[in-house]
């Protein structure tokens, strides 16, 4: 063979292997191949619509509470792998897991000793590489949670960097001499934490109690630690921090994940300068003072670092994706992480207003206004919506009211299949498991719950075992010394008993992610409000031109019965003729609305146009 049919040969066999992993979402073990930003311009051969996280519903899996496949009473990653036909028909699009990788389990998983494996608690790669074939296969994506903003104390980088301040990784963790215990400005707060003359150089606080600053007498220093001590703070000013964690996200990226939700992001850089948080008087639940949290989170440095991590996973066949642990204070500040006109940051911030927001409440006011601004104030980009996760209380207390819960979880699965956003959920919402708060201070697991009870009673509450059916353990393990007590509402608050349940909550979850499936206005429509001024019914409608397609969505959030106007007309929709495909509460399914539409207290409607 000549030597030009050869380079031909190779050219050929080059082409088309990028095309497969162009086409493929999800290619274990590939390797990067150049493709563009798919929020910018798209992935070669597809509209922008195309994009697989745009239409997504994510399900954030717990996985020491997921499914205990090996009878210890914690979950593992054989037991994700056994349900995946439950999230398949639940119509889950892809799971994100929180960590799995080695970690001491201080913070549960949040304090990873080592990046590139699995925690004998949880599995083997091998496992691992098992779930994700048979999460493909069933067309379900896997998202990894990455932690960048620390390691664990037990991490190797750390110890070495504990270990002088000479050593080759000295500098990977943020490290300081402290100022004499008598300088001016040292308040009561750092005189605490006095090691040989010497106070932390500032008043930071960790986000889980105490000091920020720890003393290591090998070094004679301090390091900073935004959450537990035994979480340190890595030095994003070292570019050799930098590139290791990129290398690590490779490595996943290469085993083929679909992405990755990044932990506590707007920690990653600290004020260079060391200033002190201002101090707004009183104290937070761990009984330490109230800071402005200014100097701690969200610094500059950030965007570029984001727009470099986005530019490197897009050399990644596939759309993977970003998305951030975002508590943005507004909607400004929510769409600076995605780049706001440039769309180069991150594809999916949380958009923590919609179900989080300080105001939050089941009212139709208050969600047309937070909708609306993500619908008007992101620059296009899509928003992403969280209701529930591991770190807060459960929707269904959150915004019920104790008669109603169950209407209105519906009422908010409502919201968060029907809107444009992409959906995110944590399992057991589409059940309604409940938040099961420890009722003693010696139940308590979660470190901050132990250190700030009783005004911190910790996230155990959320992260209770998932309830599969009414047997023993709900179905989670055969272990009855389960690592969190099952919550005690299992008997009907369970997968088999409500699958066989048409009116359950999680007969509505199903019912509403197919339909969102296979709705082209669901799909992409636009969106738009209508009856704005109702204070009690939040209504609006989603239109797919050029497909004739369009849904009308309506939520009473009231304990009244409210009839609602349509205006399909004054909304473009040449139609007044609507059809029911789904409602929450018998005798509506029947209905064919035209100009208004009556519905019982706390029900949910979807309808499609005709
Ligand atoms: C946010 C995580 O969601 C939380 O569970 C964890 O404790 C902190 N980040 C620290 O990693």
């Amino acid at each position: 063979m000549s030597n030009q049919m050869v380079k031909l040969k190779l050219i050929l066999l080059f082409a088309v292997c990028l095309l497969a992993a162009a086409l493929s979402a999800q290619t274990p073990a590939d390797s990067p191949a150049k493709s563009s930003n798919p929020q910018a311009s798209g992935t070669p051969g597809a509209s922008a619509d195309d994009i697989w996280w745009k239409h997504a519903v994510i399900e954030e899996i717990y996985p020491r509470s997921y499914a205990d496949s090996n009878g210890d009473g914690v979950g593992d990653l054989k037991g994700i792998t056994e349900h995946l036909d439950y999230l398949r028909d639940l119509g889950i699009d892809a799971i994100w897991i929180a960590p799995m990788y080695p970690s001491p389990q201080v913070d549960f998983g949040y304090d990873i000793s080592d990046y590139e494996n699995i925690d004998p608690q949880y599995g083997t790669l091998e496992d691992f590489d098992r779930l994700e074939a048979a999460a493909h296969h069933r067309g379900i994506r896997i998202i990894l949670d990455m932690v960048l903003n620390h390691t664990s104390d037990r991490h190797k980088w750390f110890v070495e960097s504990a270990s002088s301040r000479d050593n080759p990784k000295a500098d990977w963790y943020v490290w300081n001499s402290g100022i004499p215990v008598d300088s001016p400005g040292v308040g009561d707060f750092q005189k605490r934490n006095e090691h040989d003359g010497v106070v932390p150089p500032n008043n930071w606080e960790s986000f889980f109690g105490g000091s920020a600053w720890q003393w290591v007498p090998a070094r004679r220093q301090f390091y900073y630690h935004k959450f537990y001590k035994q979480q340190p703070d890595l030095n994003w000013r070292n570019p050799a921090v930098e590139a290791a964690m990129f290398d690590v996200m490779k490595f996943w990226l290469r085993r083929g994940v679909a992405g990755f939700r990044l932990d506590a992001i707007p920690e990653l850089y600290e004020d260079a300068q060391l200033r002190d948080e201002r101090d707004l008087g009183g104290t937070n639940d761990q009984g330490d003072p109230n800071l402005e949290e200014v100097r701690t989170a969200n610094q500059p440095e950030m965007h570029d670092l984001l727009r470099r991590l986005r530019a490197m996973v897009d050399e990644f066949p596939g759309n993977r994706v970003l998305i951030g642990e975002t508590y943005p204070p507004n909607i400004a500040a929510l769409d600076a992480w995605y780049g706001r006109a440039a769309h180069d940051e991150l594809d999916l911030p949380m958009d923590m207003l919609v179900g989080f927001g300080s105001d939050a409440k089941f009212n139709a006011t208050y969600f047309r206004r937070v909708i609306a601004e993500s619908e008007t104030e992101l620059h296009g980009s899509q928003p992403l919506f969280v209701f529930d996760n591991h770190d807060n209380d459960r929707s269904i207390d959150r915004f019920g009211d104790g008669l109603h819960n169950v209407q209105i979880a519906k009422g908010i699965a409502t919201i968060l299949f029907t809107s444009r956003a992409t959906a995110m959920t944590y399992y057991g919402a589409e059940l309604g498991m409940i938040t099961q708060t420890p009722k003693r201070k010696e139940d308590v697991k979660d470190p901050i719950g132990i250190t700030g009870w009783p005004r911190e009673k910790g996230r155990d509450g959320e992260r209770t075992p998932m309830q599969w059916t009414p047997g023993p353990q709900a179905g989670f393990s055969s272990n009855p010394n389960t690592w969190l007590p099952v919550a005690p509402d299992y008997k009907t608050v369970n997968v088999e008993t409500e699958s066989a349940d048409p009116n359950s909550l999680l007969s509505w979850y199903k019912k509403l992610i197919a339909i969102r499936r296979r709705n082209p206005a669901l799909h992409d429509g636009s969106m738009a409000m209508i009856d704005t001024n109702d204070p009690d019914v939040l209504s609006f409608v989603r239109v797919r031109q050029g497909k004739n397609s369009a849904v009308v969505v309506a939520i009473n959030m009231s304990a009244s019965t409210k009839t609602v106007t349509l205006h399909l007309r004054s909304s473009g929709i040449d139609s007044n003729t609507v059809r029911t495909l789904a409602a929450s509460e018998q005798g509506l399914e029947s209905i064919r609305p035209t100009e208004s539409l009556t519905l019982p207290p706390f029900a949910s409607w979807v309808g499609a146009v005709q």
